[in-house]
């Protein structure tokens, strides 16, 4: 059982926390992970009672888990749930909340902060919570989660680190990738490091390419207030896109603990070859949804989604070639790539391996002998694959791809997303699966010099239908004829 604390909530109406914090505080007291004494409170301008916060929270879980919710365990999360009302750069809702968490007894003193606001106003809030002394660790912790993405860019992420630690040493911050939480995306580690026969591979000499790929056949929903002007390149490859990178690419670390975990991933972010300005065009590819059809509807292109300037050019594709320059790596290619409002939802490592160096069979049948690909599928289903090449049945010496499947790909979507994991990490004090701001900070040296050119080029911007497999002209990052995008497990 975990400690018991109060988990103070900013943005407590906004997508995030309807549609991943609320449900996996309900997924985390269901499996009776939180402490009896632990509490909940929502932070935000609505004149709401804790009454008033509890139909919500119970309003937009039967919106988000539809039949899952369990009566029971549904009273027991509500019965935990406060309101405090405040606006977020007014000290009066902060002396609010101080006086609230000091007076009530039955509020544990341990605090977890979650910013799920707007980055904007992370400066504002920390400084409004110290200012209440409720950064400080007298007889309890106060941990603060930080959601991405942290800064907008390399300059504003250090600024905002300066500001944030100016309030909060780095051991009480948590800053988010929610993707390190999923299970599918630890096991990319499981998968490396407990299993002796793929070392020897995992290297330049067998490698052609990697490809992690991101897709998603929702549009920007409500979203627009967050996402015009950040786009695709900030919102996915900076982050989630990049630290699926650095799992596959990294060496051994000497141990699993956090540092050794995080310095080994930040070794790789170092490695990438910096973009010069005069290359961007031929490493990174951007482009936007126009009008389309989304689950056999008509649905709209991203400017005319509500909240979107007209003229907006905010990438919702994106995609980018990276090399790593270190002694394993270099020369792979490694291909990221992000999408909304794509024919479907899928994320996939795809990694190609090299054409044997002799081609025996070439005079055979077998006219062009097919790669081998390992498949790491991190959603929906979790799956690993890999496509070898066999024999086919018969006379004539033909071959065809045979798939090894690892049983899980059988599995639909599990319940349980990366949130619980994280939630129960931050209040445990475990940073394994949070990034230390070194990371960030090269995250965005490598998508930086793209988004500095994007910024000064906004006449136009390559668009492709809502509903498709995004803009074939993102197969130019590619660097050969026989390497093009896989779009799933079987494809
Ligand atoms: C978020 C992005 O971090 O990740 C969203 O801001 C994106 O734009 C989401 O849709 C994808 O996460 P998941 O867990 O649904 O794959």
């Amino acid at each position: 059982m975990s400690d018991p604390c109060t988990i103070l909530i900013f943005g407590s109406t906004g997508n995030l926390v309807s549609i991943k914090l609320l449900p996996a505080l309900y997924h985390i007291e269901a499996a009776e992970r939180l402490h009896p004494e632990t509490r909940i409170i929502g932070f935000g301008r609505r004149p709401w009672s804790d009454g008033e916060w509890r139909d919500e929270v119970r309003a937009k879980l039967a919106e988000r888990l539809p039949g899952a919710t369990d009566a029971h365990v549904l009273e027991r999360l509500l019965s935990r749930m406060l309101f405090v009302e405040g606006d977020l750069e007014e000290p009066a809702g902060y002396l609010r909340l101080a006086e609230r968490l000091r007076e009530e007894a039955d509020i544990p003193a341990n605090l977890m902060t979650y910013l799920a606001v707007a980055p904007k106003h992370y400066g504002g809030i920390v400084d409004n919570l110290a200012a209440q002394g409720l950064n400080t660790e007298d007889g309890r912790w106060s941990r603060l989660v930080v959601e991405k993405p942290f800064g907008f860019d390399l300059e504003s992420a250090a600024v905002l680190d300066r500001r944030i630690r100016h309030c909060f040493d780095e051991s009480q911050i948590f800053r988010i990738d929610h993707y390190l939480g999923k299970s599918t995306v630890q096991n990319i580690l499981v998968f490396r490091f407990a299993n002796l026969m793929l070392e020897p591979l995992w290297n330049r000499n067998y490698i052609d390419h990697v490809q992690i790929s991101h897709a998603e056949a929702a549009g920007i929903g409500e979203r627009a207030g967050f996402y015009d002007g950040v786009g695709a390149m900030r919102d996915m490859i900076q982050s989630h896109l990049l630290q699926m990178l650095t799992l596959v690419a990294m060496e051994p670390p000497p141990c699993l603990d956090a540092e050794a975990l995080r310095d080994e991933k930040v070794k790789v972010l170092r490695s990438i070859r910096p973009i010069p300005r005069e290359a961007v065009h031929a490493q990174a590819f951007r482009a936007q949804y126009g009008p389309g059809a989304s689950g056999g509807n008509k649905v709209p292109g991203y400017r005319d989604e509500h909240g979107v300037g007209h003229n907006s050019t905010t990438e919702t594709y994106a995609s980018l070639k990276l090399y790593i320059d270190n002694w394993r790596w270099r020369n792979v290619p490694f291909y990221l790539r992000t999408g909304k409002r794509l024919a479907r939802s899928n994320s996939l490592i795809a990694i190609r391996f090299k054409h044997p160096p002799q081609q025996l069979f070439r005079y055979t049948a077998i006219e062009q002998l097919k790669p081998n690909w390992l498949l790491l599928n991190i959603q929906p289903n979790e799956c690993i694959r890999m496509e070898i090449q066999v024999k086919q049945p018969g006379l004539e010496m033909r071959t065809q791809t045979e798939r090894l499947d690892a049983s899980r790909c059988t599995i639909p979507s599990e319940q349980i997303d990366a949130y619980e994991a994280l939630i129960l990490d931050v209040i445990e004090g475990d940073h394994t699966h949070f990034l230390r701001f070194d990371e960030v900070d090269w995250a965005w040296r490598v998508v930086d010099p793209v988004i500095k050119l994007w910024s000064t080029e906004r006449d136009f911007i390559q668009t492709y239908p809502a509903g498709t497999c995004g803009p074939p002209e993102a197969n130019r990052l590619f660097d050969r004829d026989d390497q093009s995008w896989r779009e799933g497990m079987d494809g």
